[in-house]
């Protein structure tokens, strides 16, 4: 795993919208991996303003969201679909055609949606980049502790814990979804580079896991020291629980020059 331990959120967020942007400019018909939640809100804004100022076009890309609710419908504000068009959509010039949320339309049977969405991800040649957040709980996608390491998109019950974290964004009366259709684990593990951002000290437990415990499917993040290429961009808090973390801060150093002398990053 790379780790790189930034200023603040958004120095995480200025850093993870430069890397995106490098793909694109590289591979315009890169295919993504997106996810929601508070933490990607920064780089959603980060990468709206790099499109308006002309540094990173979406024409050409195709887009696939990690999860989505089961029980609500697209155009419920709090459905993710709703979350990516107000947030990053409508804001830049992707084709909204080629973007797709593992979504049950009224009628569909949400145990056959896993097994389309996997094809359909196939179909358009792999996740060239995934970007992740992480559960307070070590969770990715909505791959909760427990999940199969093995998993692939599927109806996924919330933990406790996760509902209680999400019911921040709801109010009173919003209902609430205590299931979703998620990405598994195999599927996030399929996809050619992982950016994980965590922020905040909420995040710093479950990234000690994550970096330094035994992969377990307790921690399903845990799983991505197991990956070829993966990022992980932290701020401060965040790193706060991490043992070697001066390891880290050389490693960056020593990389961001081989990266001026060689051109790519060597670390993962
Ligand atoms: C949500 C999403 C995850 C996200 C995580 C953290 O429940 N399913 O994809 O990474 O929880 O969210 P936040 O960034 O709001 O802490």
């Amino acid at each position: 795993m790379e780790i790189i331990i930034l200023k603040n959120a958004e120095d995480v967020a200025a850093m993870g919208g430069e890397l995106v942007t490098e793909l694109l400019r590289v591979s315009p018909a890169a295919v993504l991996g997106l996810a929601t939640g508070g933490t990607q809100l920064a780089l959603y804004r980060t990468l709206v303003a790099k499109h308006r100022a002309g540094e990173v076009s979406f024409r050409d890309t195709t887009s696939f969201n990690l999860d989505e609710y089961l029980g609500i419908t697209a155009d419920n504000p709090q459905s993710y679909r709703a979350y990516m068009k107000r947030e990053f959509f409508d804001h830049i010039d992707i084709d909204q055609r080629n973007t797709f949320l593992p979504e049950c339309v009224e009628g569909q049977n949400p145990v056959l949606v896993g097994s389309g969405y996997e094809q359909q991800i196939r179909d358009a040649g792999g996740i060239a980049l995934q970007v992740l957040g992480i559960g307070g709980n070590g969770h990715i996608g909505f791959n909760e502790p427990s999940s199969s390491l093995n998993s692939r998109t599927r109806v996924k019950t919330l933990t406790r814990q996760t509902f209680e974290d999400n019911s921040r964004l709801f109010s009173g009366n919003e209902l609430q979804p205590t299931l979703a259709i998620t990405m598994g684990i195999a599927s996030i593990m399929d996809a050619r580079r992982i950016l994980l951002l965590a922020t905040g000290e909420n995040k710093a437990e479950a990234v000690g896991k994550m970096v330094e415990g035994p992969v377990t499917a307790m921690c399903p993040a845990s799983i991505l020291q197991m990956h070829e290429r993966v990022t992980v961009l932290l701020d401060e808090a965040a790193a706060g629980r991490l043992k070697n973390r001066d390891y880290y801060d050389w490693t960056h150093l020593q990389n961001e020059s081989l990266k001026d002398r060689f051109g790519r990053s060597h670390e993962s």
